[in-house]
């Protein structure tokens, strides 16, 4: 959501200044690109280089930089932003930026960008309550600004009472609902598995199916990108994610994967069941390393259960079940038996025929198989175009 997106965040003469670095550490964990403006007053209550170590790029607070002999261009800096950020934002330059009075560099980058603008104040509790603060809030808000809403609290001052900046994580958790409110998939709950399940022989070995999570990890993302909110239950594997809509839940074996699907699969409008669940499990496992005394081993293997088909079995009609297949042979024949046997709304059909498809890789070629037996064969792409092309299905069966 904020991954990639040019963040500029305005910082001005608070106490809650030093919060400032806060917000920068969670945009940039994010993957945003963020770039510091302050007010020279706020370098009394935050250090630029604080900020400018934080967000990996200089900060800048003077219209000329004497050193550099440089002019800080305010409006190439406006116009860089996908987001801007004031916070804290004080009294002084919520009426500043009322009155659009820019004799500092961050109201004149204010007046100059044409991003949505959010805003958070910070104040003590009389000030905040002041008829003038309150018409400057609203005239803000009149032209579009976004007011991040104060907490009760301790002020600085003291007191206890209104005015108190939002903490970092609650202006992200509002930055993040404000962008994704108006989005296809918002107030849906969605389900994603992904990766391979490991099955315990004893503690250095185990029995998996191939998968690196990538093909699941990548849909997770376009869901929760298009406004959802995604538990990913990943199986052993090096990847993550750090979108704020995705809440990953990591497993080892079938059996815990199972465990976790079935505590939210009830409350999911969309489920994509994209793992590499091993078919098969020990029989017996062991807690010591078994050592290699015997010429020959065999080990009893017995079926572990099928996640996809059991929550199938529980699904309403208003709950959305999408299905993988991995086939070698017959693969559409393959497909179209477990789109029925597992009562699914489409399937999603790899082979390991087609060359850059399928696991560890970061392309793949599919074809999707709908209920009507509709086929839709796709070309070799990127995982994440793909992942495009699963959820415009999605978004299709759901008339959106
Ligand atoms: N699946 C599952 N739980 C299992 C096995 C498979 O949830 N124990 C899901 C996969 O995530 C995938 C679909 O079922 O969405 C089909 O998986 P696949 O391995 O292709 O087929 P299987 O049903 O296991 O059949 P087979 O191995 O015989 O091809």
């Amino acid at each position: 959501m904020l991954k990639e997106k040019n963040v500029l965040l305005g910082v001005t003469a608070s106490i809650a200044a030093y919060k400032a670095t806060y917000i920068v550490r969670l945009l940039k964990k994010l993957g945003a690109s963020v770039r510091v403006i302050q007010t020279e007053a706020s370098l009394d209550f935050v250090s630029p280089l604080v900020l400018s170590t934080l967000s990996e790029n200089k900060v800048i607070y003077k219209v000329i930089d004497k050193q550099t002999n440089e002019w800080n261009s305010h409006v190439e800096l406006g116009l860089w932003a996908d987001y801007m950020i004031i916070a804290p934002a004080t009294a002084k330059s919520i009426s500043k930026m009322a009155e659009g009075n820019c004799d500092n560099q961050l109201i004149a980058t204010y007046l100059s960008s044409k991003c949505p603008v959010y805003f958070a104040p910070a104040m003590d509790l009389d000030m905040y309550k002041h008829p003038s603060t309150k018409t400057n809030i609203k005239k803000l808000q009149k032209f579009g600004n976004k007011l991040i809403p104060v907490n009760n609290g301790e002020l600085a001052s003291g007191l206890v009472g209104e005015g108190r900046m939002a903490e970092p994580e609650e202006i992200i958790d509002f930055i993040i609902h404000d962008i994704t409110k108006n989005k296809e998939l918002f107030g849906k709950n969605c389900l994603v598995t992904a990766g391979p399940t490991h099955e315990k022989i004893d503690p250095v070995r185990y029995i998996g199916n191939r998968s690196s999570g990538k093909m699941g990890l990548a849909i997770a993302n376009e869901l929760a990108e298009k406004g959802a909110k995604v538990t990913l239950v990943m199986g052993p594997s090096q990847l993550s994610s750090n979108h704020p809509n995705i809440n990953q839940i990591n497993v080892i074996s079938a059996e815990e994967m199972y465990s976790q699907v079935k505590s939210v699969f009830s409350n999911s409008d969309i489920s994509v069941f994209s793992a590499a669940v091993s078919d098969y499990k020990p029989s017996e496992s062991y807690s010591e390393k078994l050592k290699k005394e015997k010429e020959n081993w065999d080990i009893a293997l017995e079926k572990n259960k099928d996640i996809l088909k059991d929550m199938s079995l529980r699904k309403k009609v208003n709950q959305l079940v999408v299905g993988f297949a991995l086939e070698t042979e017959n693969e559409k024949e393959n497909a179209i038996s477990k789109l029925k046997k597992k009562n699914l709304d489409f399937i999603v059909l790899n082979s390991t025929r087609d060359k850059g498809a399928t696991f560890e890789v970061d392309t793949n070629k599919i074809s999707i198989i709908e209920k009507d037996l509709t086929i839709t064969d796709f070309e070799l792409k990127e995982k994440t175009e793909v992942a495009k092309d699963i959820v415009s299905v999605i978004l299709k069966k759901i008339n959106i």
